[in-house]
């Protein structure tokens, strides 16, 4: 497996790590991206290679209209849509066109933990809102978005991963979705719809996205290839309201840089003509669907029956309840010990919480490393059950 000065992945020798959202290296399209980028480069190189148009270029806008007219029934318009460099940049440019240091950011819990750095980085002050099996809950939204309006701070969006989500796995209901809709366009709230994983179910897709329910509304989707086809390539896409993707457009870093990630851009333009997206995301479901298979099988076997989980209908991650009094970022050096990580369900929380909860990603080990993770957590678990009730 990959690891070292060439990725972001570090492995450590004797330690099996469900903390990576990565994917294994088995599921990344290397030849697919081999064969597009010498079609990219034969029949449109002077072009590929030249500065890319600030809105992304106009062969991968159009396979993105494409492909969601054929998922949700209409293309968007093009002025609603713009390539990005991946959703954290696209989340990190939001900030700058939406937001002042200072204001409030709305931010489901638990969330992406790494969303709540960017968010941070742009000096924004969060504030969370409680979420459960049906995601978030609308109606505390609601709640919060008027106790701060009263008191005078400016709210400059509300981000939420509403499919299949990092870290609960949760997906936003249907009529959840129509309500948190009405409630952005009744109160003009921005609401930033990370959609990294809508595509990655595996017994049915997810409801309609945000986006869907009022095209150039308050909502704005983030697409990204990252977790569809490989996070090496820096790409995604951004559907918006048209005068927002115009601001984003005409920025100066678009003006003096031109679109991002042009050439990659051009890449998976070709990669998409020649059905690789289609090809690529039926083969990684089913290998996806396998490991969440086996390591929900083994979790059955190994973990105290304290422990609980919700289905995994999507996404990269199952999310464990430990029993009561258990702490997940305070038992992850014991768990290392016992050659096992994770990532504490803290770290997905603003302020407190999630203390009971583990995240395990089933997206970078091999079968036979998931049921042995699972079986050293177990073993663990039970240990330290044992040791609490000692007490
Ligand atoms: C919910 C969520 N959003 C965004 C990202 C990162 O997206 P990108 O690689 O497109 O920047 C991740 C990666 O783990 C994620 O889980």
């Amino acid at each position: 497996m990959q690891t070292g000065l060439d990725t972001q992945l570090v492995l450590r020798p004797g330690i099996i790590e469900f903390g990576w959202g990565h994917p294994h290296p088995s599921a990344l399209p290397t030849a697919a991206v081999a064969a597009a980028a010498a079609s990219a480069l034969t029949n449109h190189g002077a072009d590929a290679l030249a500065y890319g148009p600030e809105q992304g270029p106009g062969r991968l806008l159009a396979q993105i209209r494409a492909r969601l007219g054929r998922i949700e029934g209409m293309p968007p318009p093009l002025a609603q849509l713009m390539v990005t460099g991946g959703t954290s940049q696209a989340l990190d440019m939001l900030c700058g066109q939406l937001s002042q240091p200072g204001d409030v950011a709305l931010v489901e819990a638990p969330t992406y933990h790494l969303a709540l750095r960017i968010f941070r980085d742009r000096g924004l002050r969060l504030v969370a809102i409680p979420g459960n099996g049906q995601g978030l809950r609308v109606d505390a939204a609601e709640a919060v978005l008027r106790m701060l309006r009263a008191r005078g701070e400016r709210v400059a969006f509300l981000y939420l991963v509403p499919s299949f989500g990092n870290p609960s796995g949760a997906t936003l209901a249907a009529d959840r979705r129509s309500a948190l809709v009405a409630l952005a366009q009744r109160e003009g709230l921005t609401v930033l719809e990370d959609d990294a994983y809508g595509e990655l179910w595996y017994d049915a897709p997810p409801p309609p996205s945000l986006y869907h329910l009022a095209p150039g509304g308050p909502v704005v989707r983030l697409g990204s290839y990252a977790k569809v086809l490989a996070p090496g390539l820096r790409l995604g896409w951004m559907l918006a309201a048209p005068e927002l993707v115009a601001r984003c457009t005409g920025s100066g870093l678009l003006d003096s840089g031109g679109g991002v990630n042009h050439f990659t851009a051009m890449v998976v333009a070709s990669l998409i003509e020649q059905g690789g997206l289609d090809a690529h995301l039926e083969a990684l479901r089913a290998g996806l669907r396998a490991r969440r298979d086996a390591l929900l099988a083994a979790l059955a076997r190994y973990l105290p029956n304290t422990c609980t989980w919700n289905p995994v209908l999507g996404g990269y991650f199952v999310w464990v309840r430990l029993p009561q009094g258990f702490d997940a970022e305070a038992l992850l050096p014991v768990a290392e010990q016992a050659g096992v990580a994770y990532l504490p369900g803290q770290r997905f929380f603003v302020g407190t919480g999630g203390q009971q909860y583990l995240r395990l990603s089933f997206s970078l080990l091999p079968i036979d490393q998931l049921e042995e993770g699972a079986r050293r957590l177990g073993g663990l678990l039970k240990k330290a059950q044992e040791r609490y009730s000692q007490r």
